[in-house]
């Protein structure tokens, strides 16, 4: 059912020639209608620039057979992306949190809500944007903070020197629980090789007694996290020890925060269009991939990802003239009103109702059904 609305030509009396109202205004000249000269959004006009500061693939996570924590799974947009309000719905790739932690405010114990997370359930936008993606929901069950092989546990998703706090501590308390696992590696000391992402030699010093262990092994779990973990999502400029360095120097770095790395802040709109409205849950039967066109596919994370104007239009085709019901005239609705609130204008009680699969299907709308 369509409610009341704005006529275009409310608007298009000054947008379909804004140089006469406005000489000098940068926004687009003649917008006669969504269809035409409507210009395209501004991300996927060229020269947009999109650092979200994760290094993160799309293709490489979305192809068939990626290995999951039990095996081969096909991961679903979905198990990455939702809306605020289904943040605290389980999900098949993220870590336990603890319930208590699932409110604003209270990272208590367990792994501590993401305060990205948290941004987006103070902003509590429902079901229209999606969230940002955070390692503790989408990534933890593939990519765990495992530090050293005598200790289960993972070091907490935080700042690396709180990472640092934890991991020292933890070497520390497994030497004193376990001071004949440490002698009889002190008896047969043997480094630990470099790996694919720890690219440099293995630090060569020889540690004697229980604190020297504690110091080397502390050292050595610090230098594979910065590299295996933080590095692999995040830019981190990394302060490399000398693989000559002395246990001495070695306890040295571990105590120095100037040889903690530094992670590049990531950001990741919950608005990308702010001069237009949007909602996910209206499209919900609609396919991410109808208007993400090239999300599966996408080999960057620096790609923009949003959908084109083109891929609007293909149901909010200007064919409903003159406004009306979508549904009823078989094309969805395509006036300004529709995806604009503007001047002050009260949009309240505007907002049609979320469409239904079966009235897409019926309509010729749903191109891939599922
Ligand atoms: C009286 C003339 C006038 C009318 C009527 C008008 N606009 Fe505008 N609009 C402008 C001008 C001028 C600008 C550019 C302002 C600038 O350059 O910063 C603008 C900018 C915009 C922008 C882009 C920037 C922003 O602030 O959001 C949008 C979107 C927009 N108008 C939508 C609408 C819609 C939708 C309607 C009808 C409900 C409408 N306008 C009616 C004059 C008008
Ligand atoms: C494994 C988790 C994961 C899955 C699965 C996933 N994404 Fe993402 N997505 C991310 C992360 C992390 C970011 C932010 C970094 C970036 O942009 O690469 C992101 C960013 C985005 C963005 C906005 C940022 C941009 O650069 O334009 C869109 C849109 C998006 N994803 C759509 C999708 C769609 C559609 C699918 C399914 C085809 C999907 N994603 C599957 C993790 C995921
Ligand atoms: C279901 C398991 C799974 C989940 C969930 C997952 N990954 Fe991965 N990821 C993998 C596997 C397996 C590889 C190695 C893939 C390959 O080399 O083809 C990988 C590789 C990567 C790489 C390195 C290669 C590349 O694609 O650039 C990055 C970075 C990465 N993942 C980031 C993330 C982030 C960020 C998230 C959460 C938003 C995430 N992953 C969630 C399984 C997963
Ligand atoms: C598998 C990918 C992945 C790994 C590994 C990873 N992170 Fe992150 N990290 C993310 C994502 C995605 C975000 C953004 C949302 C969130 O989870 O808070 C993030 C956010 C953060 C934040 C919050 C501030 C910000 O810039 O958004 C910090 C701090 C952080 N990571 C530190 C680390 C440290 C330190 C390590 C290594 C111990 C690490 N991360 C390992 C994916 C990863
Ligand atoms: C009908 C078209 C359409 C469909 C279907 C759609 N999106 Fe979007 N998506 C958009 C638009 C438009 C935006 C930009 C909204 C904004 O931030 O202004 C967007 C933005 C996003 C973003 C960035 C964060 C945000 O909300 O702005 C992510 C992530 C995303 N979509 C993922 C998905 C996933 C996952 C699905 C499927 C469950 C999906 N989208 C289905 C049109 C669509
Ligand atoms: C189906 C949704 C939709 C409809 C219908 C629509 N717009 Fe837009 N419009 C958008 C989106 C999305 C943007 C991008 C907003 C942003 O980049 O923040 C936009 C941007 C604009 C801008 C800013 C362009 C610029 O140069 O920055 C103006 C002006 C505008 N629209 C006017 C109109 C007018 C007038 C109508 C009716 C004739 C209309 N729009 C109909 C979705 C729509
Ligand atoms: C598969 C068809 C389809 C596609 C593709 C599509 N829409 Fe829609 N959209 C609809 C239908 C149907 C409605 C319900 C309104 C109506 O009755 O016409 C709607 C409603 C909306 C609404 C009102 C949402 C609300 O609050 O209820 C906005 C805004 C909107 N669309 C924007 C967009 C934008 C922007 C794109 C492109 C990124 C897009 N749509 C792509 C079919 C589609």
């Amino acid at each position: 059912m369509m409610l009341a609305h704005t006529a275009d030509a409310n608007c298009t009396r000054c947008h379909a020639n804004l140089t006469a109202v406005a000489a000098d205004t940068h926004v687009a000249n003649a917008i006669h209608s969504f269809v035409d000269g409507h210009p395209e959004f501004a991300p996927m006009q060229p020269g947009f620039a999109n650092d979200l500061g994760i290094k993160f693939a799309h293709a490489a996570h979305m192809k068939k057979g990626l290995l999951g924590p039990h095996g081969p799974v096909q991961m679903e947009c979905s198990d990455c992306h939702r809306g605020s309000a289904d943040q605290g719905d389980a999900w098949p790739y993220g870590a336990q949190m603890q319930q208590a932690s699932l409110t604003v405010g209270g990272a208590t114990g367990g792994i501590a809500m993401p305060p990205a997370m948290a941004r987006a359930l103070a902003e509590d936008r429902g079901r229209a944007y999606m969230a940002p993606a955070t390692y503790a929901t989408g990534c933890h069950d593939c990519h765990t903070l495992k530090f050293d092989a005598h200790i289960a546990e993972e070091a907490p998703h935080a700042a690396p020197g709180q990472v640092r706090a934890f991991v020292a501590a933890k070497i520390r308390a497994f030497a004193a629980a376990h001071p004949e696992v440490v002698a009889a590696e002190l008896r047969n000391w043997t480094t630990v090789e470099p790996t694919e992402r720890v690219p440099r030699a293995p630090l060569m010093a020889v540690p004697h007694n229980a604190p020297e262990w504690v110091t080397v092994r502390t050292a050595q779990a610090e230098r594979r996290i910065w590299h295996e973990s933080c590095n692999l999502c995040h830019e981190t400029q990394i302060t490399e020890i000398s693989p000559s360095a002395t246990v001495g120097e070695l306890a040295a770095a571990n105590q120095n925060p100037a040889m903690l790395p530094k992670l590049t802040t990531t950001h990741q709109p919950v608005r990308w269009l702010t001069h237009a409205v949007f909602s996910h849950q209206a499209h919900e039967s609609v396919g991410c991939g109808e208007c993400h066109t090239r999300a599966t596919a996408s080999q960057n994370g620096t790609e923009v990802l949003l959908p084109s104007i083109t891929s609007c239009r293909h149901c909010h085709d200007g064919e409903s003239h003159p406004q009306g019901p979508a549904l009823a005239t078989g094309h969805a609705e395509s006036g300004c009103f529709l995806c604009h609130e503007y001047h002050g204008w009260d949009e309240k009680g505007l907002r049609p109702q979320p469409v239904k699969a079966e009235s897409l299907r019926e309509l010729g709308l749903l191109v891939n059904s599922h």
